[in-house]
């Protein structure tokens, strides 16, 4: 079994390598990224030197290394992951969004094509999306896998569009596909212009937080690493054209969740009860901000038997060891690009 996954050196990539590779020391994994600023190989740097690994330095966007590489070699499925995933940049820069989720998605599936046309027997195209892509909820409810898409940033109406044509491609040429839509991730190697790593950066560092809107706002939080054995049981046992959410049932407003990891972050560093709270600055709200996300995800607990393993609590905990561990780790993706990036958004 050969397995190719996209976007391997990023954030939730790096975790679905690693539990490839680990868990299934007879499957040969191959790692596609561009080494974006997301892309960092520290994130792997423990599977270096295991036999059933490989890195490949791509860029998706070109469709026709692509099929170069699909049929140079054979790969029996792919799992997706390579994308421009922040929401923030993709209202800055909607085109990057485009060519890499869009156009890069197209060029996979073409290149799956064109590799499998003997027949598509023992083969799968796994595309990893996000709950994002079903809009926003008002306080009651949550999306469903029949939910209608309804969009609102550059970054979910790209994300939208390559479910649609991973779809298409099921329903018009046959390809065999499966795709999950996912809650918010969190835990280690996360790079730090999402919430929660952006957040512990700026706490250790005494820089203010810079808090959206209201802070009302409210997110379901997936432990990242449950999110990779939910793709392991749907790589492996999900039904083909099948759509399944992943969510960890664990809704936070953003404000609620910022006072936690202010908590954890003054026990952790020895600070004074709410000095890291202090940190708290009200900055405007990002544009077409989405109110509230909660997945329900009782199709894969039924039909795979897949649930979150690990406690909000818990997870967030081992998460700010992990990055109060690896300040190295921190330092270098926070040099150079991310520091231009930081003054834009946010100032100095
Ligand atoms: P990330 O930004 O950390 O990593 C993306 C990776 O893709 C990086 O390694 C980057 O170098 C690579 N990449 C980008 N453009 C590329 C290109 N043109 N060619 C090859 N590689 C390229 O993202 P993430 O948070 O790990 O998200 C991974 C996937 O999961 C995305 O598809 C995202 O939409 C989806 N997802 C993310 C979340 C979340 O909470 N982070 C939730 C649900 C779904
Ligand atoms: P983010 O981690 O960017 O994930 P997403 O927008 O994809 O859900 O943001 C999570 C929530 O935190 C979202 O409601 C926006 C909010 N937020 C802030 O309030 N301040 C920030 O600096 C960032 C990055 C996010």
């Amino acid at each position: 079994m050969h397995i190719l996954i996209t976007g391997g050196a990023g954030f939730i990539g790096s975790h679905v390598v690693r539990h490839f590779v680990n868990s299934y020391p007879g499957y040969r994994i191959t790692n596609i990224d561009k080494l974006t600023y997301a892309g960092n190989l520290e994130n792997l740097r423990d599977l270096e030197q295991c036999a059933n690994y490989h890195f490949v330095k791509g860029d998706i966007t070109d469709g026709d290394a692509m099929v170069e590489l699909f049929v140079s070699e054979k790969f029996d499925g792919v799992i997706h992951l390579a994308a421009e995933s922040h929401v923030d940049r993709s209202i800055a820069n909607p085109t990057e969004f485009v060519m890499t989720n869009v156009l890069g998605t197209v060029n996979l599936l073409n290149a799956a094509r064109a590799a499998w046309k003997e027949g598509f027997n023992g083969k799968l195209f796994y595309h990893v999306s996000t709950d994002e892509v079903y809009g926003a909820l008002g306080s009651e409810g949550m999306f469903t896998e029949t939910t209608s898409y309804d969009p609102h940033s550059p970054y979910s109406a790209s994300k939208a569009s390559s479910d649609h044509f991973v779809r298409a491609y099921n329903d018009t040429y046959g390809l065999p596909v499966v795709i999950s839509n996912c809650s918010n991730n969190y835990g280690p190697f996360q790079f730090p212009e999402k919430l929660i790593p952006l957040f512990i950066n700026n706490i250790r560092n005494n820089k203010p937080l810079p808090v959206y809107g209201k802070g009302e706002n409210v997110r379901d939080w997936l432990w990242v690493v449950d999110h990779a054995h939910a793709i392991d049981v749907i790589y492996h046992n999900g039904r083909q054209g099948e759509t399944y959410n992943i969510g960890g049932r664990n809704e936070w407003r953003n404000i609620d969740l910022i006072r936690l990891l202010c908590c954890i972050m003054d026990r952790k560093l020895g600070r004074p009860e709410g000095e890291s709270e202090k940190l708290i600055t009200w900055v405007t709200d990002r544009a077409g901000h989405d109110f509230r996300y909660a997945i329900d995800s009782s199709k894969i607990q039924r039909e795979l038997g897949w649930a979150p393993s690990l406690q909000f609590e818990e997870g967030l905990e081992k998460t700010v060891d992990w990055y109060l561990e690896s300040q190295e780790w921190l330092d270098n993706v926070t040099s150079g690009e991310y520091k231009s990036y930081y003054r834009k958004m946010y100032g100095e």
